[in-house]
């Protein structure tokens, strides 16, 4: 395992306590959740899951836990949809807004619960007619369009497991994911807008096909954009048009509390993807006690805005299931924050006078590079709270995100958690901690962590590996078809604890500052890609013999992918022959894992006994400033490789 290359701040010492009037209104300010979760945290979790959400059948049980399989509240029964839907329609709020849905182009459409219920339950029998049943699988690659929730949640209607890919991945990715999950069916959309033109979704769809994803029999194609694709006969059909002729009338079944609820692939420190398992009862609880908690959300009054995209976790937990469990009024966006302008952002938070934005400290620094004067132009005064999840947030970012945003007032929770927890883990509760700029405080009430060193003991203060050492609601019930895997990677390092890949820090307050990956995961934009991912995607170019990746570090986006490539012997080196293999990567995975830079060396550093010693490879993408699309090594870099390696021994 390698040193957490992220920059520790040991002497923050700036502190924000809650202000009074925001704790005075807060859904809790005080220690009442945390002393009842320590005193009995499965009575504590059995009433979440009993106060906030409704269950066809009450569960007798509240823990069964296998180590390291867990089941929560399992005899019990309960339908994710009649959950985020027809509870708040039947108890009379149908007529409040599920959705403010604003397109790039500024076309918005105004999408109430029963509006949402009715298209979910045609949607539901669109998927019975083509067969569908209880325990298949769908894949969903969508922009940001209100059929991507009508879709998931029509999924969960009839117990059928989604597996959404994010809209940026690649033909390729497609085909691994969909062969994995076997999924039946291929849910799309022609294109969406991104940066004023249409992003095209559908011919990738059918390159993945073409490629080859035997199990795939059906692709309900939404129309977004009038892009016109071809559609294949018997194959494809138009969203509009089995829409047309659906009925509404389809009741939501109940589910067994453990019922896979969905896959969401995420990349690991192998080449292949691993699709976490979630399942029902637990995930909804933990995601909705989160987002009534961590927001201080009142569903009554409050525009809540997550600007993530639903193609990854935060998207699945904090704009689809958490918020609509917990019957209030998002915001979802379709496209980028500099489209048409670099205020969009902000002009969205004025005109539907957002309460709550939550995104990530890539986009926050990047605000901060467009300036001041964007947020400037904009009445934010609506805002109550802000959060923050996907990377660590650096004090810089974090007090300018306090400052610019929240008017030096509003609380900042910066959230802590991973595909794999499915919901928030380490956070302030907004009315309750003192927060510190940087750090994210503490774990929430009913999850329990533990920092440990080298050789699992555990640290009280100072650096050491995140590990969480008892069951929690929204944990990952494992590995998609991979049992070896989840006890593996999840379950082998520390005996009886989760291990969560991150370094972390306990200062002398007891707060936990994270420090990133302490694996060969990548973070960049608060997105997971694992280097053995990126390398295979490069000596898959005939040109590149062997390759080497690692994340060093980037003002912008956290992280940044460094390429070093060894050509076959007789490729002719070129700054052409570089970009195109740094294209290869982005078609081969999607534009987001493509690096940065591609360096062509002649040479690896390699210990003694053949490992690549990536921390040197770390540093001299450190230490150099490499141009963004640079091919060849700068001898000066080469000779530092070389001579580094000859120097230090990292067996
Ligand atoms: O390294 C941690 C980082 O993101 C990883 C999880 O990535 P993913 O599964 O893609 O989920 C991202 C959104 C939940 C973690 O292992 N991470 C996430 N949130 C934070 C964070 N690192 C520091 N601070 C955070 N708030």
């Amino acid at each position: 395992m390698s040193e957490p290359t992220i920059e520790v701040y040991e002497t923050e010492d700036r502190s924000f306590p809650p202000p009074a009037a925001f704790a005075a209104q807060a859904n809790t300010s005080d220690r009442s959740l945390y002393d009842e979760a320590d005193a009995d945290y499965e009575a504590f979790w059995a009433r979440q899951a009993r106060e906030l959400l409704t269950w066809d059948k009450d569960f007798t049980e509240v823990l069964d836990w296998q180590l390291p399989f867990a089941k929560w509240f399992a005899d019990g029964k309960l339908n994710v949809s009649a959950n985020c839907l027809d509870r708040h329609v039947d108890a009379g709020r149908g007529d409040k807004v599920a959705y403010h849905w604003e397109g790039e182009p500024g076309d918005t459409v105004t999408l109430t619960y029963s509006e949402l219920l009715t298209e979910v339950k045609k949607f539901a029998n669109v998927l019975k007619g083509l067969g569908l049943e209880k325990g298949d699988r769908v894949a969903i690659y969508m922009p940001m369009i209100l059929e991507l929730p009508i879709a998931m949640l029509a999924c969960t209607r009839i117990g059928v497991a989604h597996s959404v890919i994010f809209g940026g991945f690649s033909a390729d990715a497609i085909v691994d994911r969909c062969i994995d999950a076997e999924a039946k069916v291929i849910i799309t959309a022609d294109a969406g807008y991104r940066r004023g033109s249409a992003a095209l979704l559908k011919p990738t769809v059918d390159a993945a096909l073409e490629i080859g994803a035997p199990s795939v029999t059906d692709v309900i194609v939404a129309n977004r954009c009038d892009t016109n694709p071809d559609m294949v006969e018997g194959r494809d059909h138009w969203w509009h048009e089995v829409m047309a002729d659906a009925s509404d009338d389809c009741p939501a079944e109940p589910m067994d509390a453990e019922q896979l609820l969905y896959l969401l692939y995420t990349s690991g420190t192998t080449a292949k993807p691993k699709g976490i398992m979630h399942t029902t009862g637990g995930y909804l609880t933990q995601v909705a006690f989160t987002h009534k908690y961590v927001f201080d959300l009142k569903p009554e009054t409050d525009i809540y805005w997550c600007a993530a995209d639903i193609g990854w976790v935060t998207g699945h937990s904090y704009i689809v299931y958490g918020p609509l469990a917990n019957g209030c009024t998002s915001v979802m966006y379709e496209g980028t924050p500099d489209t048409p302008d670099k205020d969009r952002l902000w002009d969205i938070i004025e005109r539907y006078k957002v309460t709550q934005l939550y995104t990530a400290p890539t986009a926050i620094r990047m605000f901060m590079k467009w300036g001041v004067q964007e947020p400037q132009k904009h009445d934010l005064s609506s805002l109550r709270v802000l959060g923050t999840v996907g990377e660590p947030i650096n004090p810089e970012a974090w007090m300018w995100y306090h400052e610019h945003i929240g008017g030096n007032e509003r609380p900042i929770v910066d959230t802590w958690w991973q595909t794999e927890t499915g919901g928030n883990m380490i956070t302030p509760f907004p009315g309750v901690t003192t927060t510190k700029p940087g750090s994210a405080t503490h774990p929430i009430p009913g999850v329990f962590m533990e920092l440990v060193d080298d050789d699992g003991n555990t640290v009280t203060n100072g650096g050491g590996y995140l590990t969480i050492s008892r069951p929690w609601p929204s944990m990952l019930r494992g590995i998609w078809g991979n049992e070896e895997r989840y006890r593996e990677t999840y379950w082998s390092t520390y005996e009886g604890k989760y291990f969560a890949g991150d370094g972390a820090r306990l200062d002398d307050d007891g707060y936990l500052w994270l420090l990133g990956r302490v694996d060969d995961v990548m973070n960049v934009s608060g997105h997971r890609i694992s280097t053995t991912e990126v390398e295979s995607a490069l000596v898959d170019h005939p040109a590149v013999a062997e390759a080497a990746v690692v994340g060093g570090n980037d003002d912008l986006t956290g992280q940044a992918i460094f390429g070093y490539v060894i050509l076959v012997g007789d490729a002719e080196v070129s700054d052409e022959l570089g970009n195109e293999i740094r294209e290869h990567v982005g078609v081969k995975l999607g534009k987001i894992a493509r690096p940065k830079t591609v360096i062509i060396v002649p040479d690896l550093p390699k210990t003694r006994s053949g490992k690549i010693m990536r921390r040197l490879l770390r540093d001299v993408a450190d230490g150099n400033s490499l141009g963004d699309t640079t091919t060849l090594a700068d001898p000066g870099v080469v000779a530092e490789i070389a001579n580094r390696a000859a120097e230090s021994d990292e067996d």
